[in-house]
Order: C-alpha cells, then structure tokens, then sequence
C-alpha cells in the first residue's frame, strides 16, 4: 500500500477510457494527482480521488474515496506485466455480471479497505468501528507490511541494537521467535511437498496469518498459533 504518487502509479492514468459490463471508466492524471470517472455508488457517474495504490505485481489495484471519505478498492485493475499479455486495464469479475447492486461492486461492502483488505496489507492495523455510525476509522503503523507485521513489536530490538547486546539475546528481541527452519521436502512420485524436521509451526504462524484465506476474528491474529 503506497501513495499515489507518480512514481507509484503503475497504471495508464493519460486519459485512457475502458468499458466493462456496460460501465465507462475514464483514467486521468492532473498534475502529480490521479482520478478515475466512473460509476458510483448510487449509479451516478462521478470522479473518485485515488488515494493510495494496492499490490504491486503482477497486479495493481487503487483505493479510491468513495466520496464520503471511505476507501473503497476500485474493480477495473491494473496488469503490471510486460505486453502484449500485460499493460492493460482489466475487470476483476469479467464473466458475472456487475451492477452497483451487487455486492462486489466497488463501492459496496466486499471492496471495503477497512473491513475487507486492510488487516493483510499494512502493518499494526487498528480499525476503530464506531458500531453507532457502522462507520470505521482505520489506522495503521505503517502503510505497507514491514517489520512489525511479521515479528510483532520491536522496540525492544531497537533497544537491544542500540546497546550492542543484540547477539546475546533470544529471537533478536522480538516479540514472536522462530524456531528452526522447517524443510519441504517432495517425496518421490508425492507432488505435495511435506514438512520435515522443527514440528513447531513458527513459520506458519508468521505467514499464515496473511497468506491463506481466512476471517478475521481477532485483529492480531498474527504470529499466533
Ligand atoms: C501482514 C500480512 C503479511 C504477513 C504476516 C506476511 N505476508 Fe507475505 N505478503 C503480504 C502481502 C499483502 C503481499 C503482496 C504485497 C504486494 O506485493 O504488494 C505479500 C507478498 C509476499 C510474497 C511475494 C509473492 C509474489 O507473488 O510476488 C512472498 C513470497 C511472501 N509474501 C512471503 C511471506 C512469508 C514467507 C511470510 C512469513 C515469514 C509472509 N509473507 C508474511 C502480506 C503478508
Ligand atoms: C487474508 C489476507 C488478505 C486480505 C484480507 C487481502 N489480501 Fe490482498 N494479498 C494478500 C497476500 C498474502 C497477497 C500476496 C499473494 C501472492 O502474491 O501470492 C495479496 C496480493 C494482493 C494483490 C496482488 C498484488 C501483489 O503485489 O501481489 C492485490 C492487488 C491485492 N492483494 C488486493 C487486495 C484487496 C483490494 C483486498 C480487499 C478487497 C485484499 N487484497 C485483501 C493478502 C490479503
Ligand atoms: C514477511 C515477513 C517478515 C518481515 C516483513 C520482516 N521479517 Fe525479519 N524475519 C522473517 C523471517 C521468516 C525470519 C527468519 C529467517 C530465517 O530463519 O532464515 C526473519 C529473521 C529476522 C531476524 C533474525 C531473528 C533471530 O531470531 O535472530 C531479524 C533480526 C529480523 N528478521 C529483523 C527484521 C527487520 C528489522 C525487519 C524490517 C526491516 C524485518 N525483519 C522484516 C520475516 C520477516
């Protein structure tokens, strides 16, 4: 997750016009800042700010203000990839057919940043729903998923660096520790690779919180069993 700065910006923003499911989506640049006209929640055409860009490759997606401020993951994506397969605007639903009714319209509740995409692509999120306004104030430590995302709180890593005693500790001062490597090894005619050696599940802790399907129950499921 990262500002929509030019440099940022993997997508064709020079005024480029697509049509998918009957919807006309304008893609424009004005001076460092980016748009995209299209329609909108109410089924009323409008230009939505890009706030931030999403994913990198081989795929780019934008988080776009709704209009009322909340972020909202824009349908028609980005293919990063070199051409003649890449470089292209592209539906992320090209066979159903898409309405602002449905649910995974881009304004609607399964686009949603702070309900839906938040908790796997930034670091530390806390999502404040006021339950009275059903309305979300997300927050993050940092945007994108860095240190603390994987190895839970570091201050006492910085500390432990900064007084030169880093090697004598355990885990390097983080929060969640790791065990030994545990080794994938594919047996022979197996096309699954299976686990070898450390029986703990650090790695998959670590990892899995992000990398597989899952719902969100607890906000700092991460690093956990
Ligand atoms: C906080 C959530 C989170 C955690 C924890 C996490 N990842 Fe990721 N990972 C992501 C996201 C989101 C992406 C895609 C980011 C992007 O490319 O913009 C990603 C991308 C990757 C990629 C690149 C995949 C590709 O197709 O290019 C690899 C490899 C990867 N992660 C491995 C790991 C491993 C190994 C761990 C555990 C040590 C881990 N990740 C922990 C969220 C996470
Ligand atoms: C359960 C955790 C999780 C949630 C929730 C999640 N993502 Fe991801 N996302 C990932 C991981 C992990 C990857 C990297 C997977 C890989 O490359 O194999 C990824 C990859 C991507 C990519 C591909 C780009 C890249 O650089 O790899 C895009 C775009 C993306 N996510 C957008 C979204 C949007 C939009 C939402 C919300 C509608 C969302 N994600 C919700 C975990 C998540
Ligand atoms: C995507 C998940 C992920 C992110 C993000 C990440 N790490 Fe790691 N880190 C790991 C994994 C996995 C290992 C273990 C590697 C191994 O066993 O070879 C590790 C190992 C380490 C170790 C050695 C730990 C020990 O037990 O001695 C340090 C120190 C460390 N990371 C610091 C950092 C710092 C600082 C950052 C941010 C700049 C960072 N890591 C970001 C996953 C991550």
């Amino acid at each position: 997750m990262q500002d929509a700065t030019p440099a940022n910006v993997a997508g064709d923003f020079s005024d480029v016009r697509v049509t998918f499911h009957d919807m006309d989506t304008r893609f424009i640049r004005d001076g460092d800042d980016h748009f995209v006209e299209t329609v909108g929640p109410a089924g009323d055409r409008g230009k939505f700010a890009v706030r931030y860009t999403f994913g990198h490759r081989p795929l780019q997606q934008y988080l776009l203000d709704r209009g009322d401020g909340v972020l909202q993951a824009f349908d028609v994506a980005w293919d990063t990839r070199p051409a003649p397969d890449g470089q292209r605007w592209f539906h992320l639903q090209p066979d159903e057919p898409m309405a602002p009714e449905h649910p995974f319209f881009w304004t609607r509740h399964a686009m949603d940043w702070s309900s839906h995409c938040a908790d796997c692509h930034s670091t530390n999120v806390v999502k404040n729903l006021n339950a009275t306004t059903g309305r979300f104030r997300t927050d993050y430590a940092e945007a994108n998923v860095a240190c603390e995302a994987c190895h839970g709180p570091g201050g006492e890593h910085v500390r432990l660096a900064q007084a030169g005693t880093l090697a004598e500790s355990s885990h390097s001062g983080f929060g969640v520790g790791l065990g030994k490597r545990v080794q994938w090894r594919f047996a022979p005619g197996n096309p699954i690779a299976e686990p070898h050696g450390n029986p703990a599940d650090r790695d998959i802790d670590m990892c899995g919180g992000c990398h597989s399907l899952r719902t969100p129950l607890v906000t700092d499921a991460i690093g956990r069993p």
